[in-house]
């Protein structure tokens, strides 16, 4: 039933009388939770019912993703089946479309919603599926479990404002710098950052243009994981530092070049083509490493220790039209 307070277009059921958790549809998709699964139904493009089966923590952590982040850039795929295209004022959701085994039988399906619908919806879904001990974008040894039947909400962790820099970090009027005060201590794997900040010397009047921060001390104290903030910002060259421990939990399919700079410890990448999933390679990146994820690629991190990742994106607006038509590359550079 769509209920009469709803945002347009939510259609959710009423609770689950044993597990208290609804259910929502969206198009020919259907969602429901139980104590350890989120199960996605819908009709195949040949016209049969499929069904599928997710982790209900991986899928809570990748939904997490998908709203906070308003679709990010290109492809989000839950897993090898389920996921989200942004087209920047409309979103693909789809099942096995980019999965080349399921497309070749059939079993595929691909329904476009206007943002608002599909981003009311989902927001919904991840409110009333997270339990109040769990934080989708806490690491896994941070947070209590997200298993179970309904029990309370978490939605002050589920609505942070993303954390985004007009200019840079710390300049006046901007983003101010992580603190103690500011309910964002140190994390408990880097205590041995150091914490001090560099001197400014700028002339009169050049107060507001010559800055400088310890991007190391800021990242030392960002409480979740997997989530780029922008601490600069200029034109469209987005600086996008983030603490990184366990699984990115989506599989980025890039719809432009995108480039990772990895600050300390390590993380290990497997990248395939985004349209098919066929695996092209492993990417062990260590303190130092950079490197730069083509258009055509999909992608997925794993990081065994907390450790510090700059995502650089080009957040263009015409760049991907230019890639489409071939004005712009795939890749950083040709050899
Ligand atoms: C990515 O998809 O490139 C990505 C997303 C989130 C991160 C790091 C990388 O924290
Ligand atoms: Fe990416």
């Amino acid at each position: 039933m769509t209920e009469p307070s709803a945002p347009p277009h939510l259609v959710a059921s009423e609770p689950d009388p044993v597990l208290g958790y609804r259910a929502f549809t969206l198009g020919g998709f259907m969602f429901r939770r139980d104590e350890y699964f989120a199960h996605i139904t819908w009709t195949t493009r040949d016209g049969r019912p499929l069904s599928h089966t997710i982790d209900v923590g991986n899928y809570l952590r990748a939904l997490m993703r998908d709203v906070a982040w308003g679709f990010f850039y290109g492809w989000v795929n839950f897993d090898h089946v389920l996921g989200t295209v942004n087209h920047y004022k409309s979103v693909d959701l789809f099942a096995g479309s980019y999965n080349a085994t399921m497309r070749a039988a059939g079993v595929d399906r691909l329904e476009n919603f206007p943002t608002e619908q599909i981003g009311a919806t989902f927001a919904a879904m991840l409110d009333d599926w997270t339990n109040e001990v769990f934080d989708p974008f806490a690491a896994p040894q941070e947070t209590g479990t997200p298993y179970g039947r309904k029990r309370g909400s978490n939605t002050a962790k589920l609505t942070r404002a993303r954390e985004l820099a007009t200019r840079c970090v710390g300049l006046r009027g901007d983003l101010p710098l992580r603190s103690d005060e500011r309910a964002a201590p140190i994390n408990r794997a880097f205590a041995d950052v150091p914490q001090d900040q560099p001197e400014l010397h700028p002339e009169p009047g050049f107060e507001d243009e010559v800055h400088a921060f310890n991007l190391f001390a800021f990242l030392s104290r960002s409480q979740v994981t997997w989530n780029p903030s922008f601490t600069s910002v200029v034109k469209y060259s987005f600086m996008c530092p983030t603490t990184e421990e366990h699984i990115l939990p989506i599989v980025h399919g890039n719809d432009r070049v995108e480039w990772f700079l990895q600050l300390c410890d390590e993380i290990h990448w497997d990248c395939a083509h985004k349209e098919t999933g066929k695996p092209l390679a492993r990417v062990i990146m260590k303190a130092g490493d950079m490197a730069a994820m083509p258009a055509y690629c999909r992608h997925q991190g794993y990081s065994p220790k907390r450790s510090m990742l700059v995502v650089w994106e080009n957040g263009s607006p015409t760049l991907v039209h230019e890639i489409q038509s071939g004005q712009a590359p795939e890749v950083p550079v040709e050899f």
